[in-house]
């Protein structure tokens, strides 16, 4: 079997998307070398460990899935794993880290990243009929839907939204993943994960089915460009002529609900509001008045930039709380912040309840009057 074009096919991954072309056959990209290995295993400690785990075994938070099991190396580079890390998987944790939709990180960075998992992981890339990438996989969407309502919905949910397993009707993931990739995922598993193999289990028309149904969820999407400025960290206070907002007494010394912070918010109380999540996810959408304070950020300029004064702070982010307890940790080692709080259900959770965001939008100061 022909090996795909690592090069030209990231290129034209992450460019346009795989959907319309096939990839060239080529020889893959040679390991990196010490130096781009060492950069790019200091971006994955600091971007992605958090979730992912240190030695990218996965689920250390937010049900993050292995970026270290053999099936996923072997089908997912560059189509799917480069993609992931571009645009995210907007709706759940997982954001875009590229800078083009608000993350930190270049495409460069992006494909240096996604060739050290390749590297660390010792897997080698090889998926059938990988030229054929754009191919749909006929199959019976009905039948198909029966088997997932049997087989899958309890790990990855009857919605498709996810739980222990992805989020398998997640619109950025469909868009940006081809057919054998979720079918190399079914037949496979994902080794040392939960995700059970089915190649044993189902038939190959079965398999088929299923992936048809999966692909039969599909809708639009495309990652937004339009990026806003968010206000500068220092530019924090909300409601700077208000009160305190009454917490009461916060669960385990640390924890205020969703109901209370949309209360105090209404009420026009003072405080400050940090965004945890990958800058990109500030673009799509906050808690109105919330400044970016991701948990990459430095943590010196962070600390040196907020209120001393007692104003609250309260930290929030998609998790529901690992981005947001880690810098809130910082601050309560600082010893000098005596209000902080982790919004408790995350953003996710605020918005299932109900509660407003906002768009990106640098025309309105997030700062009110
Ligand atoms: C806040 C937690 C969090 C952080 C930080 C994070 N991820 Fe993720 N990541 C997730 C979750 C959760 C998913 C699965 C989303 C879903 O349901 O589809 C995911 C999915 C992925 C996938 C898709 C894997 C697959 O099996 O399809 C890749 C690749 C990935 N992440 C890479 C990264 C990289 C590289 C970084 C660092 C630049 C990173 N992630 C940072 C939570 C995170
Ligand atoms: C016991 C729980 C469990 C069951 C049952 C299960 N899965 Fe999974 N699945 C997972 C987990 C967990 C992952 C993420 C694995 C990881 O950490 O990489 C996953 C990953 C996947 C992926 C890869 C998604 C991605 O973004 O890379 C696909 C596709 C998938 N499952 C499809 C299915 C289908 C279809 C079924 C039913 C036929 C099924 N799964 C049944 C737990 C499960």
């Amino acid at each position: 079997m022909s090996s795909p074009s690592f090069v030209s096919g990231l290129i034209l991954v992450l460019g346009m998307g795989f959907a319309t072309r096939a990839v060239a056959a080529d020889d893959p990209p040679p390991p990196l070398s010490p130096e781009k290995a060492e950069h790019a295993a200091g971006n994955y400690q600091r971007y992605c460990a958090l979730c992912h785990g240190k030695a990218r075994e996965g689920h250390a938070n937010d049900h993050a899935p292995s970026l270290r099991s053999r099936s996923l190396i072997e089908s997912g580079i560059p189509m799917v794993v480069g993609e992931a890390i571009a645009y995210g998987r907007p709706g759940t944790p997982m954001g875009g880290y590229l800078d083009e939709v608000g993350g930190p990180l270049t495409r460069a960075d992006i494909r240096e990243l996604t060739l050290w998992l390749r590297d660390a992981s010792g897997a080698k890339v090889e998926v059938p009929d990988y030229e054929r990438g754009s191919e749909r996989i006929a199959g019976d969407v009905a039948r198909g839907a029966a088997i997932h309502a049997r087989e899958c919905v309890a790990c990855h949910g009857k919605d498709g939204m996810g739980g222990t397993g992805t989020a398998l009707a997640n619109p950025a993931m469909l868009a940006l993943t081809p057919d054998i990739f979720l079918r190399h995922a079914i037949v496979n598993g994902r080794q040392d994960t939960p995700m059970p193999p089915f190649g044993d289990k189902l038939s190959a028309a079965d398999i088929d089915d299923v992936t048809a149904f999966l692909r039969s969820r599909s809708t639009d999407w495309s990652a937004r460009r339009t990026l806003s400025k968010p206000p500068a960290l220092g530019d924090y206070v909300i409601n700077k002529d208000g009160d305190a907002p009454l917490f009461g007494e916060l669960a385990e010394g640390r924890y205020v609900s969703a109901k209370v912070l949309d209360r105090e918010l209404r009420a026009k109380r003072r405080m400050v509001l940090l965004d945890t999540r990958v800058t990109s996810m500030w673009q799509m959408a906050h808690i109105e008045g919330a400044v970016p304070a991701p948990y990459y950020a430095n943590r010196e300029e962070v600390v040196a930039s907020l209120p001393r004064d007692g104003t609250w702070i309260v930290a929030y982010c998609e998790c529901p709380r690992a981005a947001a307890d880690s810098v809130v940790k910082w601050l309560r080692e600082e010893g000098k912040f005596s209000n902080t709080a982790v919004l408790y259900e995350g953003i996710q959770g605020w918005v299932s309840l109900g509660y407003p965001v906002v768009a990106g939008d640098a025309s309105k100061p997030a700062a009110t009057p």
